[in-house]
């Protein structure tokens, strides 16, 4: 008989890129650990980090202070820090932390089994080690659940002023397509609905890749397989976002009408300086070709404040920005200055307070556009993908609508991880109410 599998708990900060590398992780080191459901039950407890604010940061720091404590009542429990401070940070965690076993970055999870092997052994292993490699790295998607993070792609090549990831994540590179398509095909196969390809910069997809394949080609491909009820991706840079991805909106129809479009800004002269190789009207005229491919199409964005050098009237071009784009959602930050980046060294760094105001105006802004938009849903029948309890109230089920709101509704709990066809009879800042009308939507043949 084989000894039992000891058990892994993942703490997981961050992006849905992080999310992925966790299943991943997870995947990696299945032979030997099964995942727990409780923190109190892990041999094994990784936390994977997100370095993109110094908030985030800390957030990582103060969970592996307090894993000092509860190591004491467990002392066989092995601690890693995986992710993007640990790749910042390296060396540096281990001296911090006495009570750490092990570091690995975000390009060393296909060699997590030896370093786990070497933290048991009474070595405290760190391997930052960027390599490329992403042909040997573990699958994402975990078969029997109906929502799929695929991986596509690794690193960034952008170097954005403002930001820490190509520096923790590494150079871009590609997943050989066939390997993509062999992923989401057994994900299908075993019942999968929706998949999210993933990658920093997915309009780059396919440099350096023996066959040449675009993004909008893989796109064709995957949304194509049999079974595939819902496809998205994340994240896309508007600077590449071109004429024929733009298009497969109005052409796909499992291609989700949603997209994520970080537009950061709304003053060319702030764009300029982050480096993002686009101006206002550029992005604008984007949108509008979006909205003219795919009438509907609900666009979200994020948007950061207080960049080093924003005036007030930067910051004002960033308020009709996002009128005019109407955005659906945004994740909007405070700038964060990270190590580094070539915006931390900028002359110009605004005031704390200064942010902290900006920061709330514009959100008050989006609170409006994101009501005003959930509104116009009002009264229309549309098919949720549903996922599971709702937060409030765990009489009610919560899921997506193809555009990405998210819309509560009363139901059983057997609709969980179907799709179901809901009234949306109410809108809220963050969601939607529903009614459910009938458990598999009539508007989209499952099996073609
Ligand atoms: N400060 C604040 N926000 C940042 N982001 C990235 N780097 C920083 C930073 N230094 C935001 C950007 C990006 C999102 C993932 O995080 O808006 O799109
Ligand atoms: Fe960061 Fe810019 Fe790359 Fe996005 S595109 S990960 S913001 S450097």
């Amino acid at each position: 008989m084989t000894a039992p599998r000891k058990k892994l708990y993942i703490r997981t900060f961050g992006c849905q890129m992080n999310v992925a590398d966790s299943q991943a992780m997870a995947q990696a080191l299945a032979p030997d650990y099964a995942l727990a459901a409780r923190a109190e039950d892990a041999d094994l407890f990784l936390i994977n980090t997100c370095a993109i604010r110094r908030k985030s940061e800390e957030k990582v720091k103060s969970l592996l202070g307090s894993l000092k404590v509860f190591k004491k009542t467990r002392p066989q429990l092995l601690i890693g820090v995986g992710g993007c401070v640990a790749q910042q940070e390296g060396e540096r965690l281990l001296a911090a932390a006495p009570h750490l076993n092990l570091v690995f970055g975000p390009r060393a999870l296909r060699r997590l089994p030896e370093l786990v092997a070497r933290g048991q052994r009474g070595e405290r292993p760190v391997d930052v080690e960027l390599t490329p490699g992403i042909a040997e790295e573990p699958c994402t998607a975990q078969p029997g659940r109906v929502q799929a993070l695929v991986t596509i792609m690794q690193g960034c090549d952008n170097f954005c002023a403002f930001c820490v990831v190509p520096y923790v994540r590494g150079r871009e590179e590609s997943r050989e397509p066939a390997a993509i398509l062999r992923e989401v095909a057994a994900f299908l196969a075993g019942g999968g609905l929706e998949v999210t390809l993933l990658g920093q910069n997915v309009n780059s997809y396919g440099r350096g890749l023996p066959e040449s394949v675009t993004f909008p080609e893989l796109l064709r491909r995957v949304a194509a397989l049999p079974g595939m009820a819902r496809v998205r991706f994340a994240t896309s840079h508007p600077r590449d976002l071109s004429p024929e991805l733009i298009a497969l909106f109005g052409e796909l129809p499992a291609l989700c009408p949603h997209l994520h479009l970080p537009v950061q800004s709304g003053a060319n002269r702030i764009l300029a300086a982050m480096n993002r190789g686009y101006t206002r009207e550029e992005y604008l005229d984007r949108v509008a070709a979006l909205k003219s491919a795919c009438p509907g199409i609900a666009l979200t964005t994020d948007l950061i404040v207080g960049f080093p050098g924003e005036t007030e009237a930067d910051f004002e071009d960033t308020l009709t920005l996002m009128r005019e784009a109407a955005f659906d959602a945004a994740f909007s930050f405070k700038y964060s200055p990270r190590p580094q980046t070539r915006a931390a060294s900028f002359p110009g760094q605004v005031a704390e307070a200064v942010k902290a105001a900006r920061l709330a105006r514009l959100q008050a802004l989006q609170e409006e556009l994101t009501l005003r938009s959930n509104a116009r849903l009002v009264g229309q029948v549309s098919e949720v993908l549903v996922e599971g309890a709702s937060r409030r109230s765990p009489r009610e089920l919560s899921g997506r609508l193809r555009s990405n709101q998210v819309v509560n509704f009363p139901g059983p709990p057997d609709l969980v991880g179907r799709l179901a066809t809901v009234e949306l009879t109410e809108a809220h800042p963050h969601s939607l109410k529903g009614r459910w009308v009938e458990a598999s939507s009539t508007s989209w043949p499952l099996v073609a």
